[in-house]
Parts: structure tokens; C-alpha cells; sequence
């Protein structure tokens, strides 16, 4: 668990949800067909982070949060959630994928009230659970409709209600907004940032955009090489204005600039190693 100062009150708190990764690495595939993709990877997160991973297609992001969901096993190395190891899904972790892989023939309520049932909450408690989710998420006048009737940004809400389902410490986000309109996904990163100032859980949250990242995270890490393994890791701590935004810290641009050259310096790299 992470500790925290209260600045205020000096009351030293708790927060659950610290992930540690050591030495992890992941293969695919076996004997000569083996694929390493990531590793070594040696990180720690506390609880209560809102950590970024950026990079290039194919350096292991996917695969780095599969891991933590406990999809797949780590083929060398542990990765640890508040000290317990991690070797299999878990109701302390929560999974939003790009696609939402909703259950169509389920109401909106209906995919959260599943998610519960999957966690083990209690049957006569499901309903209103799963509305006042809905209802965090901003979708307490969807409920009752048909999961193919909404919207995308819809959609992902729901997604998102479904995978706070039991109220897990950690939820990973595989680039949840990628397949949003720009207007949306503005939107829908505003309401990721006040949830996550409500509840205060550890979002890992994979994206593409570096100006995703910057508005989002308290830190950011740049995945590449290969196998992938972190080649720039960076608190980010950027001031918000009144609509959220931190485009107007001072220390924007620099940050921009640091992930940016890191990452096309990856690039490079790879281009270089493509062989002739
Ligand atoms: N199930 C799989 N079997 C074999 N190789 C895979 C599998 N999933 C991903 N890979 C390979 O692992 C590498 C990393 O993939 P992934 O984690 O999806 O990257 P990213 O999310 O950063 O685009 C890629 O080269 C990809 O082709
Ligand atoms: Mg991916």
C-alpha cells in the first residue's frame, strides 16, 4: 500500500491498490517460434496513481496489462498487487478494453448486475449497485435501454460502470477512448479525471496520445524497444484550470516534448533494426 501525507491534517493515510512489477518479462509462443515482447520490467506504482503508458504499436502495452489482469501468467518475474501476488483475474482489478464487449442481449443495468454477479455480490444487492454505478458514470437515464442503442462514448461508460463492479483497487484502461470522436473523447476524459478524484483507484490507463497523457496521468512511462521495457518513466503533477485542462501549466510543453523525443527516438531505432 502506498502512504500518503495529508498536508493539511499531517494524517498519514493508506492507499490500497500499489502494483509492483520485478524483473517481469513475457514471452510468446515457445522454442523456436518463442517471441519476447516485454521485459525487463521493474516498476512501482503506488495506490492511488494514475499512471500513463504510451508507445509505439506492438511494444507490449496490451500485453503489460494483461499481465496485471492475471489473463495470461508472467513468463519470468511476479507482479504484485498491494503485496499479493498476481496469478489470475481478480475482483480487485478491473478491465476496460477498447471495444466495449458489451452483452447486446442485456440491458445497459443488466451487463453491470452481470459484472456483480461474476464478483460475488450479493444477490439482493446487485440492482441498486449496479445503478448507482450507472449513475457515476453518467448513464442513470440509459439504463434500461439496449446496450446496441447507445452511442460509443455511451457504450464505454458502460464498459466503465461494468468493470467497477465490486469496487475493485486497480482498473485498467486499454486505450478506452481510441475509437471516440475527438468532441467525445474530450468529454469522456474530463469524467475519468472526477472519478478518478473521487475514488482515488489506481487507473493504468494505455493510450496512444501524448496529450492524452498529459491531461490525464500523475505519471507517465514510455514503453519501446524490444522487448518492450521502459525507457522514460516521469511525474507529471501539470496545474488544471477550471474546465479540467492543463495545456496552460508552464511545464507542458517541456513534458510534451521529453515523451515525443523519446518516443521517436524508439522509432528510429526500430526502423533501423528492420532487417534488409
Ligand atoms: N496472443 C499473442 N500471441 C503471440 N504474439 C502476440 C500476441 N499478442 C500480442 N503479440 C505480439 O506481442 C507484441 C506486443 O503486442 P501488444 O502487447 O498487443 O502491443 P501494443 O498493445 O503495444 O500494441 C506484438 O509484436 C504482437 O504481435
Ligand atoms: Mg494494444
Amino acid at each position: 500500500m502506498a502512504t500518503t501525507t495529508d498536508d493539511n491534517s499531517g494524517v498519514v493515510a493508506t492507499r490500497p491498490g500499489a502494483l509492483r512489477f520485478a524483473d517481469v518479462h513475457h514471452v510468446y509462443g515457445q522454442g523456436a517460434s518463442a517471441n519476447p515482447v516485454l521485459g525487463p520490467i521493474d516498476l512501482d506504482v503506488p495506490g492511488g496513481e494514475f499512471l500513463c503508458i504510451v508507445g509505439a504499436s506492438g511494444c507490449g502495452k496490451s500485453t503489460l496489462l494483461r499481465l496485471v489482469a492475471g489473463f495470461m501468467p508472467v513468463s519470468i518475474g511476479r507482479i504484485t498487487i498491494d503485496d499479493r501476488e498476481i496469478s489470475a483475474p481478480g475482483p480487485d482489478r478491473g478491465m476496460v478494453f477498447q471495444q466495449p464487449t458489451l452483452f447486446p442481449w442485456r440491458s445497459v443495468r443488466g451487463n453491470v448486475e452481470l459484472a456483480l454477479k461474476l464478483r460475488g455480490y450479493p444477490r439482493g444487492e446487485r440492482r441498486a449497485e449496479a445503478e448507482r454505478l450507472l449513475r457515476q458514470v453518467g448513464l442513470g437515464d440509459a439504463m434500461h435501454r439496449r446496450t446496441y442503442e447507445l452511442s460509443g462514448g455511451m457504450q464505454q461508460r458502460c464498459a466503465t460502470a461494468r468493470a467497477l463492479a465490486g469496487d475493485p483497487e486497480v482498473l485498467l484502461m486499454d486505450e478506452p477512448f481510441g475509437a471516440l470522436d475527438a468532441i467525445t473523447r474530450e468529454h469522456m476524459q474530463q469524467e475519468l479525471h472526477a472519478l478518478w478524484r473521487e475514488t482515488h483507484k489506481t487507473i493504468v490507463f494505455v493510450t496512444h496520445s501524448v496529450d492524452e497523457a498529459l491531461i490525464l496521468g500523475t505519471r507517465a512511462i514510455v514503453l519501446g524497444g524490444r522487448p518492450g521495457h521502459v525507457l522514460l518513466d516521469l511525474p507529471l503533477n501539470l496545474q488544471r484550470d477550471a474546465e479540467g485542462d492543463t495545456h496552460h501549466d508552464a511545464g507542458y510543453a517541456d513534458l510534451r516534448s521529453q515523451i515525443s523525443h523519446a518516443m521517436d527516438d524508439d522509432y528510429q531505432r526500430s526502423q533501423s533494426e528492420v532487417p534488409r
